[in-house]
């Protein structure tokens, strides 16, 4: 059957509520082994609790004048430019990816559902993670809403 060949995206989506949930999942989904691409670090807080926990992290903004900022405060970590519209831009890092965490301005509230999914399974369908964690008080209030027909 077409349907039952169809590809489907298997990453998990993590939503969270603010920044204090978007680093307590950090323990619980990030593991020795993983690659992870963080979108919107801003000043690399975040990125520096991530690379304690896995073996290599890259941290990026679409501000130029941040990813300075990152670099000088966390020489040690890496970091890099990008728009996270621009996904071929992501592809072209060249690396395998098996988390994304992602903390974007102006998709963390609740009017913005939709770019929300439209962006998870972007990253999703191309990149191809374990997971994408995202804080996003709207994704988080529409999956506590969903359930599964048929899984317990
Ligand atoms: C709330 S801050 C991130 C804070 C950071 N995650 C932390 O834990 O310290 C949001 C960041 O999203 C970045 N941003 C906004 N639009 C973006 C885009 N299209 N692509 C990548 N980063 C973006 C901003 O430049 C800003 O640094």
């Amino acid at each position: 059957m077409a349907n039952e060949r169809q590809f489907r995206v298997k990453t998990k989506f993590i939503a969270t509520r603010g920044v204090k949930e978007y680093r307590a999942s950090i323990s619980e989904w990030v593991r020795e082994w993983d690659n992870v691409l963080e979108i919107g670090c801003e000043w690399g807080t975040t990125t520096r609790l991530i690379a304690d926990r896995c073996k290599h992290v890259l941290g990026t903004d679409v501000s130029p004048v941040v990813i300075e900022r990152a670099r000088q405060k966390n020489p040690e970590l890496d970091f890099d430019v990008l728009d996270a519209f621009n996904v071929k831009a992501a592809m072209d890092f060249g690396q395998d990816f098996s988390k994304v965490y992602i903390d974007m301005s102006g998709i963390s509230g609740y009017r913005s559902l939709l770019d929300v999914i439209s962006l998870l399974n972007m990253y999703a369908t191309v990149l191809q993670p374990d997971a994408i964690v995202i804080k996003s008080g709207a994704l988080k209030q529409f999956a506590s809403n969903c359930v599964a027909w048929g899984q317990s």
